[in-house]
């Protein structure tokens, strides 16, 4: 019988050590952590995201502070706010909601965030530190993967893992911080030939395509560790994963559903983020 691990209930428990760490740091008198997100015009999704964000911080007792700029915001407005943000010695970690509305240049955007601030792990110097294993910000929903092959009690190292999708915000990071761990990596995408011969071979399989179950159980070793991060609509309203639990659960060793898996984890990484840009700040200047 595989373990299913519950995203929701790992997020549970992170949560509650943030905030005794936090309610420790209030009780001392000490400053707490706070994170500023920026969001720009009306995105349905990313309004919902960022509220997400604030509730899951107000649950913690973290400080919180909301930007929300207008839908015809220029450039130079958006980046007068992210150095404001920067500035700010009451501002641990920034976050800029993406996508940004059409004729912002998100790249730019990012590359204004102070890369001591950036909890989303997007900024290139960040993304240099991932690749080079020199401890900085890693993206928050690979993050999420780590924590959970941690709770499968699956060790990366000297295992071959798979990652299927190769998205700057997913399989990429992913794939790097599974090779820090010292796993034999493979990046898969959608020009790979025999997918599911190299599926086959991995100890560590993580989905991330985008394409509902399209990982069936014949693309899965015997006692393979399958971790699945993707999130499909379907036509019914439902959500659905790029793994076909129901085929995929009987040969693996442990694997995450959806929803319920990973996607709960994706905020409280951004919230282990701020925690950490919150301590190496005050290791740096001592606490206010
Ligand atoms: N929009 C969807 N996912 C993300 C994310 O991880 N970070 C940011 N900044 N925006 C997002």
């Amino acid at each position: 019988m595989a373990m299913v691990v519950n995203g929701n209930e790992l997020s549970r428990e992170l949560k509650a050590g943030l905030k005794d760490r936090i309610d420790a740091l209030r009780m001392a008198g000490k400053r707490t952590p706070c994170l500023a997100v920026i969001l720009v015009g009306e995105n349905p999704a990313s309004l919902s995201y960022v509220k997400g964000k604030e509730k899951a911080c107000a649950s913690l007792g973290m400080d919180n502070r909301m930007f929300h700029l207008k839908e015809n915001t220029t450039q130079e407005e958006l980046e007068h706010m992210i150095r404001k943000c920067n500035e700010d010695p009451d501002i641990d970690g920034i976050l800029v909601q993406l996508p940004l509305p059409k004729g912002l240049d998100e790249f730019s955007a990012i590359m204004c965030i102070d890369p001591s601030k950036d909890v989303d792990g997007l900024h290139p110097i960040n993304v240099g530190r991932l690749y080079l294993n020199n401890p900085g910000f890693a993206p928050c929903t690979p993050l999420g993967v780590m924590e959970v092959l941690k709770k499968m009690h699956c060790d990366p190292a000297g295992r071959r893992a798979v990652v299927v999708g190769r998205s700057k915000l997913v399989g990429t990071p992913v794939a790097r911080l599974l090779q820090n761990a010292n796993a034999t990596v493979t990046v898969c995408h959608s020009q790979t030939h025999d997918l599911k011969y190299i599926c086959r071979e991995a100890d560590i399989l993580i989905a991330a395509v985008g394409k509902p179950k399209f990982i069936t159980e014949d693309y899965i070793k015997e006692g393979a560790y399958v971790v699945d991060v993707g999130v499909n609509r379907l036509s019914n309203g439902h959500l659905c994963g790029d793994v076909d639990f129901e085929g995929v659960q009987a040969h693996c060793t442990a694997i995450t559903p959806v929803p319920g898996g990973v996607g709960p984890m994706t905020i409280t990484m951004l919230l282990m983020n701020t925690m950490k840009a919150y301590e190496e700040r005050e290791a740096r200047h001592g606490t206010r």
